[in-house]
């Protein structure tokens, strides 16, 4: 077996397809405005919510982490992995999100893919069980990755129409008499390809009516939904109702690394007993702690960043619908730009970088057949001056790509 050939080959059915997927290196840090090419561009692709990846706030608990701490714990957290640290940060994440406990883990990823498993694998004194798991067409990679690892002799999973309450509640009335364990609802807070939010006051009744756990990855909501940024709960009076949170510290709350998932006590500590990526995976390092801390600390006594935020948003969204691009409306700072075909999309990213913007399309298979779009990303690092650039440079590429 020649397996480069193997590789190459697989590579250019890659490129064919369309969906090769090419890194741009930026040469400065993350921020309303990077460097390209040696050039100053405005970024609109960046989970960079709240402008804190290069906030010096962050930076500075980053640091204080480190010099407190150490760099790395070169451990798991059960075994000489945990410091005072790591519980003051998972304290400080449930008091947030509004559950009793948090647990953290080295990515959203992981903690996605811990929590379906570690859940219903486990036999918690039954000789004979079943549970179910409802999920919704769209979620997130990880929740589908999670899922896959639940042995199928125990757990049977059920997909519902995307944020279809209609279909979700007809799947549950259907198993209504079986004798399920547990039954959960998995869904994301905001799907980020549409940057379109979860019917989550309709499928939270759903699942009272039903006995069911709702479970939320909240990641794109987290920072950015709500008054005070506590997520999809709080946009929805619902702030204290979920019953299991996860999320990321790797988008709004200073972008490096790290997830969570939020729930009542004894869920967190069982998590920590049996979940395998906590157990067998390093700690999260000082600095990443600290950084997360002094992001939290920060949009919890500065209300204005939020605010900032939803304005930058608001004052995008109207603007470029007035120069008569199609959006999908809503008010969430995942402004998709619809297009149709990928190479429009395509064509569009690459003449709008020459205009000093950064964004990128996505196209089939990521989002269906002729729905290509740019995905912008509004941020409270933007000062009207980087939108009102960008707002330009689409003027400019749209009337020459003839869109507009
Ligand atoms: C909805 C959702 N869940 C989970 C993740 C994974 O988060 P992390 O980057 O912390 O692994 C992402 C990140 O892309 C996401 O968008």
């Amino acid at each position: 077996m020649n397996y480069k050939n193997i590789f190459e080959e697989e590579l250019k059915r890659i490129e064919n397809s369309n969906t090769f997927k090419y890194e741009t290196p930026l040469e400065s840090a993350q921020s309303g405005e990077v460097k390209v090419n040696k050039k100053n561009v405005v970024m609109l692709a960046s989970n960079n919510y709240l402008g804190m990846s290069n906030n010096k706030f962050v930076k500075k608990g980053a640091i204080n982490g480190i010099k407190k701490y150490g760099y790395g714990l070169a451990s798991v957290r059960f075994l000489c992995g945990t410091q005072t640290f790591h519980l003051e940060l998972e304290k400080l994440i449930a008091n947030f999100i509004g559950t009793e406990d948090a647990i953290l883990f080295s990515s959203c990823f992981a903690a996605n893919n811990a929590f379906f498993a570690s859940i219903t694998n486990e036999k918690m004194g039954y000789e004979n069980y079943r549970d179910v798991i409802y999920t919704d067409q769209l979620n997130h990679a990880s929740i589908i990755d999670g899922q896959r690892l639940c042995k199928q002799e125990t757990t049977d999973k059920k997909i519902y129409r995307h944020n279809d309450v209609d279909h979700l509640n007809q799947l549950l009335e259907d198993d209504k008499n079986k004798d399920y364990r547990f039954r959960i609802i998995a869904t994301d807070g905001v799907f980020s390809m549409e940057g379109e939010i979860v019917h989550l006051d309709k499928i939270i009744n759903l699942s009272k009516k039903f006995n069911a756990i709702l479970f939320v990855d909240d990641c794109h909501g987290l920072g950015v939904c709500g008054k005070t940024g506590r997520g999809t709960s709080e946009h929805f009076n619902l702030l204290g109702k979920i019953d299991v949170i996860s999320g990321t510290l790797g988008k709004a709350i200073g972008g490096a690394l790290g997830g969570f998932i939020g729930g009542k006590k004894e869920l967190i500590t069982f998590l920590r007993q049996k979940a395998r990526p906590y157990i067998f995976s390093n700690s999260i390092p000082p600095a990443v702690v600290g950084g997360s801390i002094a992001a939290l600390n920060l949009l919890k006594k500065d209300k204005s960043i939020v605010k900032t935020l939803q304005k930058n948003t608001n004052y995008f969204r109207k603007k470029i619908k007035e120069l008569g691009f199609t959006i999908i409306d809503g008010i969430h700072p995942v402004v998709p730009i619809m297009l149709g075909e990928a190479e429009i999309a395509q064509k569009m990213s690459q003449e709008l970088l020459k205009q000093k913007v950064y964004v990128k399309g996505l196209w089939f298979p990521v989002v269906p057949k002729g729905e290509a779009r740019l995905r912008v990303q509004i941020s409270a690092a933007h000062s009207k001056k980087n939108l009102d650039n960008a707002l330009k440079a689409f003027k400019l590429v749209g009337k020459k790509l003839k869109l507009i």
